[in-house]
């Protein structure tokens, strides 16, 4: 058994990174300034996108994707309950009402059948999540949104770099959000990127940073100017240099981290298909994962243990794990406001109740991957039914 604990995702922080953020307080320019010009610039020019706004978080990019396209009250917006709690928490922050469908069991994306069950005539927006790095069914996602009107918002927290029948996720004309959470495929510590319409984008600028016009990050520059107009209420979503500076030497490396990302995958794939007691991750035809999760399933009646007696298994041999997602129905305020039960989403309901995520992470060693797939082994030879 492995001796010390594997953390189920640290960062990978290289020197380039240390140098780019020790440069950043040298220069005495920590806060948003010309690097986060330039990782927009350079984040814009890798995807292919139209326009990007750096931004805090993913949670800021969903939402300032929503407000920017006039997204309010009285406004029903469909998404997956099979989330983080942000991406349903910023429709409710806009005002408007979210209308939960249920997702496809391989990728556990959301069903575009589900989504057009559930157009109604108050339906204004889809946000669709990218689970796990898996591009969403886009080309149906996008005829039904086409057919009704609809603005089409990708959460892609997941989806650095992610493809979709060849396109780059985030390269198209729809508000597309990123995290740069410290656990995802390209970290900043905390932060985000909305891309998309530059219209939309003009708008997001205004509105991430207190209601300021264009240029009033440059107000402390001998070209700046101290006078600025408030054109609205705006929100304090700005991205800081210092997070700037992690992310350009983290979208340096970008390519090499999905390479190894996609070597742990393979590897995973090999010594835990033959267990025979697992529904593994899927990579559709046509689709590209960024391979930001790699969930293992637990078949019904395959092990005599329960999901959460299984990561305790894995804890005890020194595997860390996390679950994605706790479905966002279960949770008490939706409960409460919406009257949700369990089997209303039965697929993301089961899914939610049997998925564990093991460690994927391009730091990890061939003999790490060893160690979670040993450890795996041994518990599925305890426990099988
Ligand atoms: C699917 C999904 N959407 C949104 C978010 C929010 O990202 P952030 O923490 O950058 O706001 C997360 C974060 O974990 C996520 O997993």
């Amino acid at each position: 058994m492995r001796e010390n604990f594997l953390p189920f995702s640290p960062p990978y922080i290289g020197e380039e990174e240390i140098e780019g953020v020790v440069d950043s307080l040298r220069s005495g320019w920590i806060t948003t300034g010309p690097k986060t010009k330039r990782f927009e610039a350079d984040f814009a020019a890798y995807l292919g996108a139209p326009a990007a706004l750096a931004v805090n978080s993913c949670t800021a990019a969903l939402h300032l994707g929503l407000i920017c396209n006039g997204i309010g009250p009285g406004d029903e917006v469909i998404t997956t309950p099979l989330t983080f709690a942000a991406t349903v928490g910023v429709i409710e922050h806009a005002g408007a009402t979210p209308v939960l469908v249920d997702i496809e069991p391989d990728t556990m994306n959301i069903d575009p059948a589900a989504v057009r069950a559930a157009v109604t005539d108050r339906t204004k927006a889809v946000i669709c999540v990218h689970y796990g790095g898996h591009p969403c069914e886009m080309d149906d996602l996008q005829a039904i949104c086409d057919e009704h009107d609809l603005l089409l918002v990708e959460d892609a927290a997941h989806a650095i770099p992610a493809r979709y029948r060849g396109r780059l996720i985030g390269s198209g004309s729809n508000p597309v959000a990123f995290s740069f959470y410290a656990t995802k495929n390209l970290t900043t510590a905390e932060g985000g990127m909305l891309t998309g319409a530059p219209e939309m984008i003009d708008e997001a600028i205004v509105a991430h940073l207190h209601g300021m016009n264009r240029d009033a990050w440059k107000r402390g520059t001998k070209s700046g100017s101290w006078r600025y107009d408030i054109a609205m209420p705006g929100f304090k979503y700005n991205m800081t240099d210092l997070q700037a500076a992690l992310g350009l030497a983290q979208l340096a490396k970008l390519e090499h981290m999905l390479a190894r990302r996609r070597a742990i995958v393979a590897r995973y794939d090999q010594g835990l298909a033959p267990l025979d007691a697992f529904d593994l991750p899927v990579e559709r035809e046509g689709c590209e994962s960024a391979w930001h999760l790699y969930p293992l399933r637990l078949r019904d009646g395959a092990l005599k243990l329960t999901r959460d007696e299984f990561i305790e298994e894995l804890r005890a041999r020194n595997i860390g794990t996390s679950v994605h997602f706790i479905a966002i129905h279960t949770f008490s305020y939706y409960r409460r406001k919406y009257g949700f039960v369990p089997n209303d989403f039965p697929i993301a309901h089961r899914e939610s109740e049997r998925v564990v995520t093991i460690p994927l992470h391009p730091g990890l060693s061939n003999e790490d991957v060893n160690d979670v797939i040993e450890a795996v082994a041994d518990i599925v030879k305890k426990f099988r039914a």
